[in-house]
């Protein structure tokens, strides 16, 4: 080795390959060994950094959601509600003003399968959104569907158990998910936006968002508001039949994901209206379901949607480990002026965001640039794996990492408003609420579906189910049936002739796709 190529020396560039101690990399082409024969060495430090990092390049992928795709971009506030001013509802300083930015990163995915899976598949789709904002994160973590599978947190280990691939086959099974499905009555209204063109959104820059579960709003005086959160595409929505993303499936599997890459490289910047709806916090008796139950909507005729803000998507990722992989959404990540209503399935989903980012990501994952607020951040919290900085105080003492003090720790901040206090009372127990109606918006939902809505559902739903065990077919009869008698027939009657189909060995029925791709209406109101 000559003085020249010295790797602790000083001829380098910026461009210059190193090592991650910042070494000089001089032959990246050849392990050292003796003789060009080998055997090799070991002391050989730039090959053992470069092969075992590489050997733990991945981490465990999310356990939910684990195919994303994520963009930057701001969300800007209009200031009120209708023709109120916002501040009546809640003293969310991201709110209030008029033309007031707040930088964003947002995460799309759909749920079932793995980190290179299809996005092609009948599946609800991830729209989780961090706002950056003056107080700290936001986090609004919702789907495309404004509805969810269950009520109770304690049931979704098995409900995604169901839906992902059999533990013996690993390979997804449509008996298992009707098993459970079959057994589970508050599904069935999911059950029927997915298995529509509802259930396959063309790609991630024409699809709805919603939170889902029941917030709350919280305003100055304390007073808590119940609170559902839409997003609304400018950009119009579009679904997939099952024939369209089949087709699609075979030509390109990451076609959303590219879509919305170069929407954004070429400054075609995809937007959402955040839209609300607004009750007051109480268990409101008129309606014949609870505010609080996620498997139901909130009607736009009870409810209405007002507009409360604009999001564009404006910048793509630089490194997608970084930012997309490693981007970590929860529930709990609220700011002042936001809170959690008393919806089950809110609470449980609050404690396992953070509970497995800690195991997907490290304890640390709030330290990195992607989670990290935009704001300071100094707490006594400290150590762990991955520790990079500590995040004090400007003027903190530095040997004070607890609190309280005399000796120039850090404070306590003030309170913004009066605290909403909501009054609990009640005997512990494990019991489902009252006004379950399992039924009922799902069999309006099939009556507000359009004749090609409808037929394509009974389709797809026929596919799925004419291969279970007559148990589970029987049970989804009389479930469908509950929710509108000539739902329940229709799909009796295409069990019937697809198992007349089967036994004569005739070739299954391919219906028509109608249209290239499906602009849809939404009836979910
Ligand atoms: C991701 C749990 C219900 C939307 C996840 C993850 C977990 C989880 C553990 C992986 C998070 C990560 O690794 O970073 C739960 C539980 C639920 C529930 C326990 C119910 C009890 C829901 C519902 C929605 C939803 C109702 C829709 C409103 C999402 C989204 C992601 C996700 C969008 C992906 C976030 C991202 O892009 O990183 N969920 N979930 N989940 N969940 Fe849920």
């Amino acid at each position: 080795m000559s003085d020249e190529n010295n790797i602790y020396g000083s001829n380098e560039s910026e461009d210059t390959l190193t090592n991650r101690q910042g070494h000089p990399v001089t032959n990246n082409q050849n392990v050292r060994t003796v003789g060009n024969r080998g055997p090799t060495t070991l002391e050989n430090y730039d090959f053992l950094e470069k092969i075992s990092h590489f050997d733990r390049e991945r981490i465990p992928e999310r356990v939910v959601h684990a195919r994303g795709a994520g963009a930057h971009g701001y969300f800007e506030a209009y200031g009120t509600v209708g023709d109120e001013p916002i501040s009546k509802y809640t003293r969310a300083k991201l709110f209030q003003e008029k033309g007031k930015q707040t930088p964003v990163f947002v995460r799309f995915s759909s749920v079932v399968h793995g980190g290179h899976s299809p996005e092609t598949l009948r599946d609800p789709r991830g729209f989780a959104v961090k706002f950056y904002t003056e107080d700290g994160n936001w986090d609004l973590v919702g789907n495309n569907l404004k509805i969810f599978f269950i009520r109770d947190p304690l049931k979704f280990p098995d409900l995604v158990h169901a839906f992902k691939p059999d533990p013996v086959t690993n390979i997804q099974d449509g008996e298992r998910i009707f098993d459970f499905v079959s057994n589970s009555p508050e599904a069935t209204h999911m059950v029927t936006f997915l298995f529509s063109p509802w259930g396959i959104p063309a790609n991630y820059r024409m699809m709805q968002g919603s939170g889902v579960n029941t917030y709350k709003w919280v305003n100055k005086e304390g007073t808590g508001f119940l609170v559902k959160y839409h997003w609304e595409p400018k950009q119009g929505i579009r679904n997939l039949t099952q024939e369209e993303a089949d087709e699609l499936q075979g030509k390109n599997f990451n076609h959303a994901t590219q879509d919305l890459y170069e929407a954004i490289e070429k400054g075609d910047y995809p937007e959402w209206e955040l839209y609300v709806q607004i009750l007051s916090d109480d268990d409101h008796p008129e309606l014949d379901y609870d505010p609080l139950d996620p498997t139901k909507l909130w009607y736009k005729d009870d409810v209405p949607w007002q507009k409360v803000g604009k999001m564009v998507l404006n910048k793509n990722p630089e490194n997608y480990f970084a930012e997309v992989e490693q981007a970590a959404f929860g529930t709990g990540v609220l700011v002042d002026g936001l809170d959690f209503s008393d919806d089950k399935l809110l609470q449980g989903r609050t404690f396992s965001y953070s509970d497995t980012q800690r195991y997907r990501v490290g304890s640390n994952y709030l330290q990195l640039p992607i989670n990290s607020p935009k704001k300071h951040v100094a707490t006594n919290q400290q150590g762990g794996q991955m520790e990079y900085k500590v995040d004090i105080g400007k003027n903190q003492n530095p040997h004070v990492n607890y609190e309280p003090s005399t000796l120039g720790g850090l404070k306590e901040a003030e309170n913004p408003g009066k605290e909403h206090t909501p009054y609990v009372e009640g005997e512990l127990k494990r019991e489902t609420i009252d006004r379950t109606n399992n039924f009922g918006q799902a069999g309006e939902t099939y009556r507000r579906f359009s004749d090609f809505e409808r037929d394509e559902l009974i389709k797809n739903l026929v596919n799925t189910l004419a291969p279970c065990d007559k148990r589970i077919q029987e049970q989804m009869i009389e479930n469908f049936t509950k929710a509108d008698p000539e739902y329940g027939q229709r799909v009796k009657d295409g069990l019937a002739a697809k198992a007349k189909e089967m036994e004569s060995g005739a070739p299954m029925g391919a219906t028509q796709a109608e249209e290239a791709v499906q602009q849809a209406q939404d009836v979910s109101h």
